[in-house]
């Protein structure tokens, strides 16, 4: 409905000629009216988990930062938003002030896979490219936080591996996603047909591109060495089940990935 709503009461009509755009217009428009309620709640214990976030710290798909008043930004150096829909970029920046956040909060323009958030973040002075292979295999970030948001990247394992690369040896990376239901063990088999039925009856046309089937999970834990991987679920038997938790990046990754290059 949205989309229609975009095209039409918007009066933007050649916004149907370009798809990405008129995804973002639409999910934007969705999210500004009803974002606000949809996070009062939060599995588990996400907001505790963003409450510990300390130095650099880079915020995927920050929405209009519905979630950043629960980060304490006195222990955050610098805090980066890589959010793809412009039309909430205002309401971003607007909440980061609220927040406390000021100069220290840096709004990118860009989406969390490499291709788009690599060049931006770039741009923005925080990532030098002249290192090895041009990536930023040292990582620069303290902590990396994905909440509701990798559910919709493209190329899922693609794109969080290119996360687990920016992420220092050491950095935490904070979950909240959901997920396929893991009707295999703790889950329930119907909910997870039901979650196919939805995305047969159009769930990611109509909502901006977020997908219900996703193995966010094993995309994780295959991202890269991981010394600590603490993700649980939280409403396992539900159409939309979460996993919520901690994963910190083995401190020891860099000198293994020199010790395998240097090997080759
Ligand atoms: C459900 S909202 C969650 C917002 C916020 N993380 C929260 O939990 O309150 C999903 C957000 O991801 C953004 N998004 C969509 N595609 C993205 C991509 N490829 N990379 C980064 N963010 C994306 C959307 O624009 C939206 O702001």
């Amino acid at each position: 409905m949205t989309i229609l709503e975009t095209v039409f009461l918007e009066l933007r009509p050649f916004t149907i000629f370009n798809l990405t755009k008129l995804r973002f217009k639409s999910f934007a428009r969705l999210w500004k009216h009803n974002g606000e309620a949809m996070s009062t709640e939060m599995p588990g214990p996400t907001f505790q988990l963003l409450s510990e976030c300390r130095g650099i710290v880079l915020d995927i798909g920050p929405g209009s930062g519905e979630i950043m008043p629960h980060f304490n930004p006195t222990m955050i150096r610098a805090l980066y938003g890589a959010e793809p829909a412009e039309d909430l970029h205002p309401g971003l920046r607007r909440k980061a002030q609220e927040s406390g956040f000021g100069a220290k909060f840096h709004p990118l323009l860009c989406g969390a896979e490499p291709e788009s958030l690599i060049p931006a973040l770039h741009k923005s002075g925080i990532l030098d490219l002249s290192g090895k292979d041009g990536l930023a295999s040292e990582g620069v970030f303290d902590e990396i936080c994905c909440v509701r948001v990798l559910c919709g990247v493209p190329h899922a394992e693609q794109t969080i591996k290119g996360l687990y690369n920016l992420l220092k040896p050491g950095g935490r990376m904070v979950v909240c996603e959901h997920v396929a239901n893991p009707w295999r063990t703790e889950g329930r088999v119907t909910a997870r047909f039901m979650q196919l039925v939805y995305t047969v009856l159009g769930w990611p046309f109509f909502m901006g591109g977020c997908e219900l089937q996703r193995h966010t999970m094993g995309y994780l834990r295959d991202a890269g060495e991981w010394d600590k991987f603490d993700l649980k679920y939280y409403g396992p038997t539900d159409c939309i089940p979460f996993v919520v938790g901690e994963l910190i990046k083995e401190a020891g990754s860099l000198e293994k990935s020199y010790a395998q290059a240097v090997k080759k």
